[in-house]
């Protein structure tokens, strides 16, 4: 299944697609990788791994929607039947999200519906919250709102900072994400009606992986 990969920034997320389909456990063409950030380290590991890369920086666009029409005509040309949001961090519109509506993933570290938005590792401190985690779900124009997928918990630990907490989270994200993509090339994982399906049946409840 062709797949194109949106980032901003280190792109370790990204890096686990690059070796998942490297060892050959998860059937993905990784064509292109698009960045709003043209020094995103992201980027560099595209060009290592011999992806295409684009570089579309927000910056120069009046409106999310004239950012959002770009981003559609360039992935376009690569025809993804899956869109890979990997810690991109523009907010999408109904312009991005209607072109490919579907076929979109985010991962998002937090227990959604717990903390959308940003600093979640930090609420999740100061909320005392004993679990953390991440969430991957399908993109929809609600932010960080779209059906879930699968989610990885670990517990809280009482010495945790945001940084320490974030580092584990990101280790977990590292092993649903590419889980979630391998689903839905497999045809088992689909969104249909606003709802994600595993084989023929509505995920009320994410997958959990621990
Ligand atoms: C991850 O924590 C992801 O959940 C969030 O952005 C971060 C991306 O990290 N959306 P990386 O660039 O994949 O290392």
């Amino acid at each position: 299944m062709p797949a194109a990969v949106l980032i901003s920034g280190g792109g370790t997320n990204l890096q686990a697609f690059i070796d998942a389909v490297g060892d050959g456990s998860l059937a993905l063409d990784l064509r292109v990788v698009l960045s709003n950030e043209a020094g995103a380290f992201g980027l560099d590991r595209a060009r290592r791994a011999g992806i295409e890369t684009r570089v579309i920086e927000h910056r120069g666009f009046p409106s999310r929607e004239a950012f959002d029409t770009a981003l559609v005509e360039t992935l376009e040309t690569f025809q993804p039947g899956l869109i890979i949001l990997a810690g991109f961090m523009r907010i999408l519109t109904p312009v991005f999200i209607d072109a490919f509506v579907g076929r979109i993933m985010n991962i998002h570290p937090s227990l959604l519906p717990k903390y959308p938005g940003l600093h979640t590792h930090q609420r999740a401190i100061d909320a005392g919250d004993a679990w953390a985690g991440s969430t991957v779900h399908f993109a929809t124009a609600e932010l960080d709102g779209g059906p879930r997928i699968i989610q990885g918990r670990i517990p809280v630990l009482t010495a945790d900072s945001a940084e320490s907490l974030a580092a584990r989270v990101l280790a977990v994200e590292h092993r649903i994400y590419p889980e979630a993509a391998r689903l839905f090339a497999a045809g088992r994982l689909v969104y249909r009606d606003g709802r994600a399906w595993l084989d023929g049946n509505v995920l009320d409840e994410p997958l959990q992986y621990c």
